[in-house]
């Protein structure tokens, strides 16, 4: 029996489990950031050359290839990703994959917004669709990691090598986290908030060659704001991928992620990364399999998330939930681990680099007391 007078001796020194904007790089410190910029134009050679170093960073840790392109545009993921659907979709058929809350979001997007018509393959909360289903001359829009459900594609072999439509991969949640087979995609985006524990605010946008030619071949059929323009006189705008953003970035932001990149660097980059969060959804599996009580909300093992890992809580409710994460935040145990709002109740502990596995071990007796808590009444 849990006592529920004793609170578990030892807190996680950094209580930081939420998934997104995601805890800072251990070490962190606004005071740490470099600030010659600040105050600066952004198209000033200072300001280019944090710009342009950030993109460096971002591909050597991201081991991208040379064949594709990268750049910080306005919007956070959802402005990556929704200028890509804007600026590519609609030359042919489409399919939307969703099985979850962001997911169903580009649904929507294509469905209400650019009338498209797509195919929609869904399943529920806690499952992957069949992905054999997928008809690859279309374009083919999916989330790598589902974070409100932590189900996760397992790998990119089931996009077809060679496809005749674009796959289009919201990685939020996905890069820096897993290896990523970049010749299967055609368009990735995702935002500094996540596994890096940067800021919010700038998207990334990445291109492989066939979503080049798709922009430089194809205008669509509706009008482009300027922020979504990535096409001039029929040509890509190069530059955007040099670090000439369409418009004002935050450099505050821009000096923040290049800490978490410099860190990721130091931690031997990617492999570095997917280390620690391997470990942390290994020190999280753990836990959950010590307790009845608590289960995985995604079924398969191979298709669960390392990173957004949510969990079922036998007995719980919305309002269970919500008092449980309230218990924890309140004792600075643990912060903002209440599942996402449309997903089944139950809690979401991100696992990304940037947390301590040390932190998810002492969350257990923390998860232990707080059930036991909440459930007395
Ligand atoms: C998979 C996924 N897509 C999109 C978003 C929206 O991201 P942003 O707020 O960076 O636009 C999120 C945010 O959690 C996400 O997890």
């Amino acid at each position: 029996m849990t006592d529920l007078n004793a609170v578990p001796a030892r807190k996680p020194a950094r209580p930081h489990f939420s998934s997104g904007p995601c805890a800072k790089p251990p070490g962190y410190s606004p005071a740490k950031l470099a600030t010659e910029c600040l105050g600066r134009s952004h198209r000033a050679k200072i300001g280019k050359l944090r710009l342009g170093y950030a993109i460096d960073l971002m591909r050597e840790v991201l081991q991208l290839p040379d064949t594709h392109r990268i750049g910080i545009v306005p919007g956070s993921d959802t402005g990556a990703f929704e200028m890509a659907m804007w600026t590519m979709l609609g030359a042919r058929g489409v399919t939307t994959l969703a099985w979850e809350s962001f997911g169903e979001g580009w649904v929507t997007d294509a469905v209400k917004q650019l009338k498209l018509d797509p195919t929609v393959i869904r399943a529920d909360y806690g499952q992957l669709p069949d992905l054999t289903q997928v008809d690859w001359s279309t374009d083919v829009l999916f989330t790598w990691n589902g974070t409100t459900s932590g189900v996760r594609v397992p790998n990119a072999d089931w996009i077809a090598a060679d496809r005749e439509g674009l796959s289009f991969a919201d990685a939020t949640s996905a890069v820096f986290a897993y290896d990523i087979d970049w010749s299967k995609i055609d368009v990735a985006t995702f935002s500094w908030q996540k596994v890096l524990g940067g800021e919010g605010g700038h998207g990334v946008l990445i291109l492989g060659p066939r979503a080049v030619e798709r922009l430089e071949t194809y205008t669509p059929a509706w009008p482009l704001p300027k922020v979504f323009r990535l096409v001039s006189k029929g040509k890509l705008t190069e530059g955007i991928f040099r670090g000439e953003t369409i418009n004002t970035p935050s450099m505050l932001a821009v000096e923040d992620a290049i800490f978490a990149l410099e860190w990721a660097k130091g931690l031997g980059g990617l492999e570095g990364l997917k280390a620690r969060s391997d470990a942390n959804a290994a020190a999280l599996g753990k836990i959950v399999a010590e307790r009845d009580w608590l289960g995985h909300l995604a079924i398969e093992e191979a298709s669960r998330s390392k990173t957004s890992v949510c969990l079922t809580v036998e007995g719980a409710d919305a309002d269970f939930i919500k008092a449980f994460a309230a218990l924890l935040e309140k004792h600075d145990a643990a912060y903002d681990v209440a599942g996402y709002r449309d997903a089944p109740a139950g809690l979401r502990i991100w696992c990304g680099a940037t947390v301590d596995t040390q932190d998810i071990e002492d969350l257990g007796p923390w998860l232990d007391w707080a059930y036991a808590t909440v459930k007395a009444g």
